[in-house]
C-alpha cells in the first residue's frame, strides 16, 4: 500500500510543478512525480542534517575501512537508514540500491542512494560533501536529488522537466571552448590500475583549459556542472550511486554525459566524461588518445 506525502493544510497555495517550495502543498494537488521528488528532497535534507550536526563532533565519529582508501562512518550508515526510512514511509513497496546496505526488495521503482558522497572530505571536516538520491523507474532514471548541506543547496530534476537549484531553473554554462573552461575531476585513489593513463589525461587538461578542480564529491561535481559552475568533468571507476542523481540533473540542465570509452552504459562502468555539449565533445577528443 502506498501512503501519500504529508498534508499540511495549505490548499490555497498555487501548485508550482517544478518548485520544491511546493513541498507543503496538499497531497491531492501533488502529481505523482512531484510527490516522489518531494519525498526524496525531504529524505536528502534529513540526511544532510545528520552530517552537519556530526561535523561539530568529528572526533567522536567512528570510522571503518571498507577497502583501500575507502572509508565508512557511523554518519554514512545513519544517514542511509534515515533516507530509506523516510522513503519507505510513503512508498513501502519500492526497492533500494544503497551504498552501505546494498540491495533491498525488488520493484520497478528503485531508489539509488549515496547517503554521504565525499566521506573522505567529511572525515577531515573539509566542507565538500553531499547526499545523492535518484529514482530509477524500470530502467530509466526519473528523479534526481543532490543536496549540499554545507551551502544548504538542493539540486533537483524530474526527467523531461528540467533541473533546478532551490526551485530556480538551472542550465549548464554557455562555454564552448576548452581554453576558458573550468574542468572538474576525481583522482584515482582506490585502484591505481589506470594511473598512467589518468596522469597523461590530467596533463593535457592542465595544458589546454582554464583550470582543474578536484572537489571530492562526484555527485556534487555533476550538480555544480549542471548549475554552470564547472564546464566539464571526467573520472574513472565511479559507482552508480555516485552519479545516478547528478547525471540526470546534468542532462536536464542541457549537459552531456557519456562513457569515456563509449563501451557500455556509463552508469555500469562508472567511467564518465561530462560537460556543456561543446566542452564534452572537445574534452572527449582530448582524452581519448590517452585511454589504455
Ligand atoms: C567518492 C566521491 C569522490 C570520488 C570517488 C567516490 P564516497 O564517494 O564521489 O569524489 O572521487 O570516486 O567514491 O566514497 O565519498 O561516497
Ligand atoms: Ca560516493
Ligand atoms: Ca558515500
Amino acid at each position: 500500500m502506498r501512503v501519500q506525502a504529508p498534508a499540511p493544510p495549505v490548499p490555497r497555495r498555487r501548485f508550482r510543478p517544478y518548485n520544491t517550495a511546493s513541498f507543503a502543498a496538499h497531497p491531492l494537488l501533488i502529481k505523482p512525480m512531484q510527490a516522489l521528488l518531494n519525498t526524496a528532497v525531504k529524505a536528502a535534507r534529513r540526511a544532510g542534517e545528520i552530517a552537519i550536526r556530526q561535523l561539530k563532533h568529528l572526533d567522536e565519529v567512528g570510522v571503518r575501512n571498507k577497502g583501500i582508501s575507502d572509508f565508512v562512518t557511523q554518519v554514512d550508515e545513519a544517514a542511509e537508514e534515515c533516507i530509506i526510512a523516510t522513503i519507505q514511509k510513503y512508498y513501502p513497496d519500492h526497492a533500494f540500491l544503497a551504498e552501505e546496505s546494498g540491495n533491498r526488495g525488488s520493484s520497478e521503482y528503485t531508489w539509488i542512494i549515496d547517503p554521504l558522497d565525499g566521506t573522505t572530505n567529511f572525515i577531515h571536516g573539509f566542507p565538500v560533501f553531499s547526499v545523492s538520491i535518484a529514482l530509477r523507474i524500470k530502467s530509466r532514471l526519473s528523479i534526481g536529488v543532490v543536496y549540499d548541506p554545507n551551502r544548504q543547496e538542493i539540486f533537483t530534476a524530474i526527467r523531461g522537466r528540467g533541473a533546478q537549484v532551490d526551485g530556480h531553473k538551472i542550465r549548464v554554462s554557455g562555454r564552448r571552448y576548452l581554453d576558458d573552461a573550468l574542468i572538474g575531476t576525481g583522482f584515482p585513489y582506490r585502484s591505481h590500475e589506470r594511473m598512467k593513463s589518468y596522469l597523461a589525461m590530467l596533463e593535457q587538461v592542465l595544458l589546454n583549459t582554464a583550470g582543474v578542480r578536484r572537489p571530492g564529491s562526484a555527485a556534487l561535481d555533476l550538480a555544480n556542472l549542471a548549475a554552470g559552475r564547472l564546464d566539464g568533468f571526467w573520472e574513472f571507476g565511479l559507482n552508480i550511486w555516485d552519479i545516478a542523481a547528478g547525471s540526470l540533473i546534468l542532462r536536464e540542465a542541457g549537459g552531456l554525459i557519456s562513457e569515456l570509452e563509449d563501451k557500455d552504459d556509463y552508469l555500469d562502468t562508472g567511467n564518465i566524461i561530462a560537460g556543456t555539449p561543446r566542452v564534452h565533445d572537445a574534452l572527449k577528443k582530448l582524452l581519448t588518445p590517452h585511454l589504455s
